[in-house]
């Protein structure tokens, strides 16, 4: 089990935290700044389109990271009107 802004989610062993997010039916969880939402594009390790917090540390690539029971993910958002 993990968390994505504090709400509980259930992966499977082995999966990615992107695809814990996927499974749970979020497309996106980071928004660009020109407002965009941002999520899995190559699923590789090389966009860096799926960056995600990550039990405190930021900009962490989902599709690259295995979930681990207790992880806490939290959305990113860099839109300019920050
Ligand atoms: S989807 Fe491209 S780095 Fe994760």
């Amino acid at each position: 089990m993990v968390t994505v802004d504090g709400t509980p989610v259930a992966g499977v062993h082995g999966q990615t935290l992107a695809t814990v997010l996927l499974a749970d039916g979020r497309s996106h969880w980071r928004t660009a700044p020109n407002g965009g939402p941002r999520g899995v594009f190559c699923g590789i390790g090389v966009c860096f389109d799926c960056v995600a917090t990550v039990n405190g540390v930021p900009d962490i690539r989902l599709c690259c990271r295995p979930a681990r029971d207790g992880d806490s993910v939290t959305t990113q958002n860099r839109s300019a009107a920050q």
